[in-house]
């Protein structure tokens, strides 16, 4: 498995790969493996020739100074782990190289990030979608894979990919659950043990959503509230906990077609998201 730290040497080392017709597919994170991104691989193993995954805590989408400071970082067990699943490249720039200086150039993207996480991480999603943009000028995919933990940052991906014409296909990859339902996140690695249990309650308030739903309630405030007397039931202090159709992200009163129940909350300083499709069909 190769290590590129440089862009340049990068762009260099994926020309020559498309030269000789190979397909990339493409990961991108910011490390603190675990199962759900080493299932995104798995995705990307599908339907690549050779597999780029990126490492690179992005300081651009941190709306707060000590949730970057405090992001788990180990690229040792990163590697390993990317490794023994198959990647063929992982690209590992520092800060310094990804931006040497202040970016003059910004990407946005609207209305979809009016909501959610869009509202309550302020500047979140510039971060994500300038890193992105960059990424995709640097690794040159022909496809890249995200997880469906972060809904919101898909759907605004494939806009952005829409928007500005990347060459670039959007494959989603299912959220993977730990064994007692919790969604697998780097972020799970701070929570005290008392939280961990307590972040039950996220998982089985969507799941007791889910449930109304599908036994006939369309009444988005109904089905919110009885997510939300799950989810305090774990003494969590909820950021956000929203139904939104699933491609628009807005908010809607009645479920008339595929929505999404999504929730972002605070155990201690940790803030956890999870969400579950709502899917009329
Ligand atoms: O989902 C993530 O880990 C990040 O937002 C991403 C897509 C790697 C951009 O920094």
């Amino acid at each position: 498995m190769k290590i590129i730290k440089h862009i340049q040497s990068m762009q260099r080392f994926v020309n020559e790969l498309s030269r000789n017709g190979k397909t990339i597919g493409f990961v991108p994170t910011m490390g603190a493996l675990h199962e759900g991104h080493l299932s995104l691989i798995d995705e990307a193993k599908k339907h690549a020739d050779f597999v780029i995954m990126s490492i690179f805590v992005n300081p651009t989408q941190f709306d707060k100074k000590d949730d970057l400071k405090k992001y788990p970082r180990d690229f040792e067990a990163d590697e390993k782990l990317a490794k023994s699943r198959g990647v063929d490249c992982i690209f590992y720039p520092t800060a310094e190289e990804m931006y040497p200086k202040k970016s003059w150039t910004s990407v946005s993207v609207s209305e979809i990030t009016n909501t959610l996480c869009g509202t309550t991480r302020a500047g979140h999603f510039d971060g994500v979608v300038l890193v992105v943009a960059k990424l995709f000028n640097i690794a040159k995919p022909h496809f890249a894979v995200f997880g469906q933990k972060d809904a919101q940052q898909v759907a605004v991906i494939k806009q952005m990919v829409a928007d500005l014409n990347f060459d670039v296909k959007i494959i989603t990859a299912k959220i993977v659950r730990e064994a007692d339902g919790l969604a697998m996140s780097s972020r799970n690695l701070r929570l005290s043990k008392e939280n961990r249990e307590r972040a039950l309650a996220l998982h089985r308030g969507l799941q007791a959503t889910k449930f109304a739903f599908e036994n006939g309630e369309r009444n988005v405030e109904n089905l919110i509230d009885i997510s939300r007397k799950i989810i305090e039931t774990g003494q969590i202090q909820i950021d956000y906990l929203e139904i939104v159709d699933v491609e628009s992200f807005q908010k809607i009163e009645r479920i008339e077609k595929k929505a999404l129940i999504a929730v972002a909350a605070f155990l201690g300083d940790v803030r956890l998201i999870d969400n579950e499709i709502l899917d009329i069909s």
